[in-house]
């Protein structure tokens, strides 16, 4: 339950602002003395503080200060009656989230706290990663309430660059298909850089609609426009010292798309209807899921700012290229799905953990998250059979067993294509024969282990000759020996 605390001293908004919360299920400590209230802070969490500017003894601003002295992170909602461009500025600068001014609507009241608290989440959602290089064993209890979770190589050298990156204060861009975790790489670079006292805000570039959003971005002065009833600060300026997320960051307009460079090369911003700049020091994460090379040669994203986003590029490989990881993440959201509803441990069959692990997942891990949590859901008892799993049918004809051998030499191929510069990197003599080497050493090994190490069966199911791979299997004990 998230909780809220209320600072005001007049009883009756107190009074009307505790039953409005209540009602809607938050937690809520209601205190009338500014004192009292920054003494609770100092002993308790709160998600969300709403803090009235004009009290005896201790101003708005003043308390302000000294809740974020105290904890920099939690939202902080001043209400005044005096709604004076100047105060909101200087409350924007002390760290406050927002303003709102009385009498409000409720409206605006709802539409502020949801934002303020959907922030908060962002920001205390710590997001753990394993240290690669060496990963330890038990890797996935590393700290955090959300982890990101596998131990392929691909995501070992993920964990390997953010661990690189977080800590320069560069922006990067993120790339990858829609669900694989751009957003959680995001937030786990922001988790572990040296921003993260400061805001973390994510907008979402295409939710935006074209109209408002250079207002969102960099802010509104009262009467630009016609409905511009208040201030309004930008996600810019709300983000000053932190880092802005801009997912799908390609659905940008042009024109946006410049005043964002001139607002990263300049340091600076201006409110729409602004009439003087102001500065900011915000670090910028980028993601998409479109292929942002073809976006630029099409004219449709700019070069210059593409150049300015990607000091480092980080691409996360969609989870068909890393199905080994799939158990893994298996396990994590049944812990965490089992502990969400208040269900007892799940378990999955190994028939279902085969059946997850050979279907393509096209919407990546999002999709797998979805399907284990419909799973927990649906299974009856605490163990997941395959009837529980609801992966569409046409995929299901796809599976290995039943795909035709052109089908299945076109997916090998893929795969070695795949991995082939790796393989390059890694030797740089012999190449030729130390890849035949490796492949006939899996080759010969996987058709022992089919045939419960009858070497005439394997042998046979090969295609090779009894004494062929004798003489192999010597031969590789012998490099083993060396
Ligand atoms: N490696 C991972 N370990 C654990 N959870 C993951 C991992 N990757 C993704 N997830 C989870 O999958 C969901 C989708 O991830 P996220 O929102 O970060 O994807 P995205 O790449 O931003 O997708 P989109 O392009 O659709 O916005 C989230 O719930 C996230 O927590
Ligand atoms: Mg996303």
């Amino acid at each position: 339950m998230e909780k809220i605390l209320l600072i005001d001293d007049d009883e009756g908004l107190l009074h009307f602002l505790s039953r409005f919360f209540l009602r809607k299920g938050f937690d809520v400590t209601a205190l009338a003395n500014a004192r009292t209230a920054i003494d609770a802070i100092s002993r308790e969490n709160f998600d969300l503080v709403m803090l009235d500017y004009k009290m005896p003894e201790l101003n708005g601003l003043d308390a302000l200060d000294e809740i974020k002295k105290i904890d920099a992170k939690t939202p902080v909602i001043l209400m005044t009656a005096y709604g004076t461009t100047d105060l909101t500025i200087e409350a924007m600068k002390r760290g406050a989230y927002d303003y709102l001014v009385k009498p409000f609507d409720q409206m605006d009241l709802t539409r502020i706290v949801g934002e303020a608290l959907a922030v908060n989440r962002q920001m205390k959602d710590v997001v753990g990663f394993p240290v690669a290089d060496p990963p330890p064993p038990s890797f996935s209890k590393t700290k955090g309430t959300l982890q990101i979770i596998g131990n392929s190589r691909k995501m070992q050298e993920i964990y390997k660059l953010i661990g690189q990156i977080a800590e320069k204060d560069v922006s990067i861009f993120i790339t990858g298909e829609s669900g694989t975790g751009k957003e959680l790489v995001a937030k786990a670079i922001y988790h572990h850089s040296r921003r993260k006292e400061k805001p973390f805000i994510a907008v979402n570039c295409a939710a935006i609609p074209e109209a408002l959003f250079e207002s969102e971005l960099f802010g509104h002065e009262r009467g630009a426009f016609t409905g511009a009833e208040r201030t309004v600060i930008g996600k810019m300026e709300r983000c000053d010292r932190g880092t802005l997320f801009l997912d799908e960051i390609t659905e940008m307009s042009l024109p946006l798309q410049a005043k964002l460079l001139r607002a990263i090369q300049e340091k600076e911003i201006e409110r729409v209807g602004g009439s003087g700049t102001i500065s900011v020091d915000v670090r910028i994460l980028a993601a998409t899921n479109k292929d942002i090379e073809k976006e630029v040669e099409a004219g449709r994203f700019r070069q210059d700012l593409y150049w300015r986003l990607k000091v480092i590029s980080l691409h996360i490989p969609p989870l068909r290229e890393r199905a080994q990881d799939i158990p893994l993440l298996v396990d994590y959201f049944l812990d965490r799905f089992c502990t969400e509803y208040n269900l007892a441990q799940c378990f999955i069959k190994d028939s279902a953990l085969k059946k997850l692990s050979a279907y393509s997942w096209p919407g990546n891990v999002r999709e797998l998250e979805n399907c284990v949590r419909r799973a927990v859901l649906l299974s009856a008892g605490n163990v997941i059979a395959e009837k529980d799993l609801m992966i569409p049918e046409a995929e299901e004809e796809k599976r290995l067993s039943d795909l035709s051998r052109e089908q299945l030499l076109n997916r090998l191929r893929e795969k070695l294509e795949n991995i082939v510069p790796d393989i390059l990197r890694l030797s740089d003599q012999d190449i030729h024969a130390n890849i035949i080497e490796l492949v006939e050493e899996t080759l010969i090994h996987a058709a022992l282990r089919e045939c419960g190490d009858n070497q005439v069966q394997a042998a046979k199911m090969l295609g090779i000759s009894r004494n062929t791979l004798r003489h192999r299997l010597k031969k590789q004990q012998d490099r083993q020996t060396e």
